[in-house]
């Protein structure tokens, strides 16, 4: 944004880097040289060194550098303009601005101003009011004393309608900004009224600290049991976090952040001297959640519910769109007990510990995966491996999908390279695409095609034989099918699909060669023909796997996988001896 150049230097001028620096981390000097212990990669000597005099810091470790404004962005997660202002505040440096800056913050001032004002009105009244003795039996009978009031600035709105606003007013805010920040609204009559009545009062600040709306608990009567601001200029619940302005800190030196699921969890930990967590304001946990937490630390951890944690970050799909750098975990509370609860019970070390053996989100979904299957018996191994090789498909990094396939093998007793290849069956996302030249193809490749073609057209004998993706060596293949498979699922077999709205604009590439296929005029081939070779085909595969992974197993120091192996080939050996003679 618009600073000059002058406004600038003059706040750098009149920053102390190393001040700044043992704010977060521990510095050391020795003579002219200072040295930090390194803030943004996990390091227990000091490999940051920091120019005092020039205000900039490079680390020898993970090769961060900057000035005093880069290290205020990085600690804090703060934008470039951010960082100006904060450490202008701080050096006491008035900045000049550009007036269509200017406007806009104005504005922001205006309702952050009406939203700090009634955070004070509210907390006066819990404390002082007596209309707020419910309010503050409540507290008590919670574990919350005044330090804890006063600390998180809690607060009562009293059981009327115009409370708030006539004490804005009051003060000299205006309508416009009651209603800009969410605190009041119109009524039929055209009269402001407040928008939060005999309500436990949260106030919610952003991450810089500045309060932009509530979350209001209930106390009696009617209505939901938490209401919270409505979105405004100021307040979006997606990019807001719950107590990152208190646990910020603290989050940067531990590295590590606790997702908890409400403002009575965030103070649970605060009173369990664990100030590391937040909590989302009424919403579930998006990506732009992770994308501010990611700025403060790698490793964040889930601690609500389990089945919400595990369904939850699954319905999002966060395997796939959680950048890898995350370390993203689930901590499993003990059943029924949320962090507030169990610090209430004076549990703080079974807290603690929950935390501290968070599993990896992935690894608690395949945990919870297994646990519904038997795995002692065959039939129910195999469909273990499958649902689990599923989630561990749509992992990105292929070094973290084999040392998933190296744990489920271990877990199972099933042979690596077994798990594997049920993995690499999955397809992995992004899907491999390969673009396959119509005269180039292999047998095989023709025959999946063939089944994808009798797919296509709904043929009830194939739909009666039932294929299934693992049998189809092509990853595009495979993509293909899945959709075709999504598309004649719910019909009867033999009624024709409905090929123009389900594919029709589709321009994924195995879409696009679904439509080629359902375009082509030769007749289509007997199902149970082409059934059979690609299984004869799925089967051959298979053995040529196991046969290559046999060859670099040496009998004599590993002779259990040895005969494992050999064992395994026999079977499907066996199996294309029979449907050979399946004629
Ligand atoms: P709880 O339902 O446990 O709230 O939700 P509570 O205030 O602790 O109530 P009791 O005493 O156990 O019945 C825990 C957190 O989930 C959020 C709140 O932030 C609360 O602190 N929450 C809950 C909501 O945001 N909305 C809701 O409707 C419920
Ligand atoms: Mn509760």
């Amino acid at each position: 944004m618009a600073y000059s150049r002058e406004d600038i230097d003059r706040v750098r001028e009149r920053t102390d880097l190393v001040e700044l620096a043992s704010e977060v981390t521990k510095v050391k000097r020795s003579g002219r040289s200072v040295m930090a212990v390194c803030p943004f990669h996990s390091e227990k000597t000091p490999s940051l060194s920091i120019d005092p005099a020039r205000g900039l810091f490079h680390c020898f470790g993970c090769g961060k550098s900057g000035d005093v404004f880069g290290w205020v962005q990085e600690t804090q997660g703060l934008g470039f303009s951010d960082a100006v202002e904060l450490l202008a505040r701080r050096a006491g440096v008035t900045l000049t601005q550009d007036p269509e800056a200017a406007k806009k913050r104005d504005r922001r001032e205006r309702l952050i101003d009406a939203v700090g004002r009634a955070v004070s009105f509210y907390h006066d009244r819990l404390k002082t009011a007596d209309d707020a003795g419910s309010a503050r039996s409540y507290l008590r009978s919670r574990g919350y004393d005044s330090d804890v009031v006063d600390r998180f600035h809690l607060g009562y709105s009293p059981d009327a309608w115009e409370t708030l606003v006539k004490h804005l007013r009051d003060s000299g805010v205006r309508d416009e900004a009651m209603v800009g920040a969410g605190l009041a609204s119109r009524s039929r009559r055209g009269t402001l009224v407040d928008r939060f009545r005999n309500r436990l009062m949260f106030p919610i600040y952003d991450v810089r600290g500045d309060a932009v709306g509530f979350g209001a608990r209930l106390l009696d009567g009617d209505g939901p049991k938490y209401l919270n601001s409505p979105e405004t200029p100021i307040y979006h619940k997606a990019r807001l976090l719950y107590g990152l302005n208190w646990s910020k800190s603290q989050i940067v030196r531990a590295d590590e952040a606790v997702v908890v699921e409400g403002y009575t969890d965030v103070i649970a930990f605060h009173l369990a001297d664990m100030p590391v967590a937040v909590a989302t304001c009424g919403t579930a946990m998006g990506e732009d959640h992770l994308d501010l937490l990611r700025r403060f630390s790698k490793r964040v951890v889930l601690a609500f519910d389990a089945d919400e944690a595990g369904a939850g970050a699954a319905e999002r799909g966060f395997e796939r769109s959680v950048p890898g750098d995350l370390d993203l975990r689930v901590a499993i509370l003990p059943e029924g007990r949320d962090p507030a609860d169990l610090v209430a019970d004076g549990r703080t070390e079974a807290l603690a510990s929950a935390i501290e053996g968070a599993v990896p989100l992935l690894q608690f979904r395949i945990d919870r995966e297994l646990a519904g299957f038997n795995l002692h018996e065959a039939e129910s191994r195999g469909k273990a491996i499958r649902a689990a090789a599923a989630l561990i498909a749509l992992h990105p990094d292929s070094v973290v999908r084999q040392e998933y396939a190296v744990l489920l093998s271990r877990r199972t007793g099933v042979d690596l390279a077994i798990v594997e290849s049920a993995i690499s069956n999955r397809g992995t996302r992004p899907v491999p695409i390969e673009v396959v030249d119509e005269e180039r193809l292999t047998g095989a490749q023709r025959t999946e095609r063939e089944v994808l073609r009798l797919l296509l057209a709904n043929d009830r004998d194939i739909r009666a034989l039932g294929p299934t993706a693992d049998l189809f060596s092509v990853p595009q293949h495979r993509a293909a099918f899945e959709i075709v498979e999504g598309i004649v699922d719910g019909l009867e077999p033999g009624a024709s699909p409905d090929l123009g709205s389900a594919i029709g604009s589709d321009e994924r590439p195995e879409a696009v060669l679904l439509r080629s296929l359902a375009m082509q005029r030769q007749p289509l081939a007997e199902a149970s023909d082409v059934m059979k070779r690609l299984e004869q085909e799925a089967v051959e595969r298979r053995i040529k796997a196991l046969q290559e992974e046999l060859a670099t197993v040496d009998a004599e120091t590993d002779p259990q996988k040895y005969s494992d192996l050999f064992e395994r080939i026999k079977i499907l050996q066996n199996e294309r001896r029979n449907l050979r003679s399946r004629e």
